[in-house]
């Protein structure tokens, strides 16, 4: 079989090209960005920069992941567990989706890309729901890529209301045990009509999962770098795009 192929410069080294097949692009990819804090404070600025600058990540991130032919970018913006941080910290977070879409929302809209969130709306500020309910509205009918934003997203309380829905359905009845499988797991998952991610990447050096999307990760590949989240750029998305595709996914068989 001859794939098709098509080298990209890294960015960082003129000599290095990398080799990406167009027959196995990751259709789902995940990203925790992390590490906008320490960022800032290495160049000694204070950590709101990280996260402004974390903000224009997101643009690259995203343009380079259309270019490439993904199908779903969701970026972990704000978890269940980030309202512990300094009040004046959480409310620059909750201003960045109002300020990126006020930015960027044309450009995606002529790009044919389909905002989403996936989280819970309660305890976020009207601000930040009516942006991204917004940006949701006027991108409904996009036919390109999906950037899911994960905000106030906790995968340990996804799976909790999924628990509970899944029980009241059984308890009126609707329901037998029986009925009770992953895909109906899925069903109820907010990712409902979305593939699980086939790649996860994680910046910052950090090699954990943080309650993200424990179980549609089940199978997933995971990529990490060292590299902090407002560093992160198209190169990088390439080199976890090539190395995932050195990948052999065997999802528990045998190839
Ligand atoms: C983790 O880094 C990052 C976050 C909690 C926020 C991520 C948000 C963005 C990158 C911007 C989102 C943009 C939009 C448009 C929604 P950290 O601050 O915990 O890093 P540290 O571990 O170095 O302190």
């Amino acid at each position: 079989m001859i794939k098709r192929v098509r080298s990209w410069w890294n960015g960082a080294d003129k000599q290095e090209t990398l080799t990406i097949s167009e027959d196995n692009i990751p259709q789902h990819v995940a990203i925790i960005m992390d590490g906008n804090g320490r960022w800032a404070k290495r160049l000694g600025l204070p950590r709101i920069a990280g996260h402004q600058n974390g903000m224009k990540a997101v643009k690259r991130a995203t343009i380079a992941a259309d270019e490439l032919g993904i199908k779903y970018l969701t970026m972990y913006a704000f978890s269940t567990e980030n309202w512990t941080r300094p009040k004046e910290e959480v409310d620059f977070l909750m201003r960045l989706p109002q300020e990126f879409l006020a930015i960027e929302l044309d450009e995606l809209i002529e790009k044919n890309v389909r905002i989403r969130m996936m989280g819970h709306e309660e305890h976020l500020p009207s601000h930040t729901v009516n942006a991204l309910r917004e940006a949701i509205r006027l991108t409904e009918h996009n036919t390109g890529l999906v950037l899911n934003f994960a905000m106030n997203y906790g995968s340990r309380r996804e799976m909790t209301e999924c628990v509970k829905d899944i029980a009241l359905q059984v308890q009126s009845g609707e329901l037998a045990v029986e009925d009770i499988t992953p895909e109906l797991i899925d069903k109820h998952m907010l990712t409902a009509d979305m593939p699980d991610p086939d790649l996860l990447i994680r910046t910052s050096g950090e090699l954990r999962l943080s309650n993200f999307m424990l179980w549609q990760l089940a199978y997933s590949e995971l990529w990490f770098t060292d590299i902090y989240w407002p560093e992160f750029g198209k190169q990088h998305l390439l080199e976890a795009v090539a190395e995932y595709q050195r990948r052999s996914r065997r999802y528990g068989g045998l190839k």
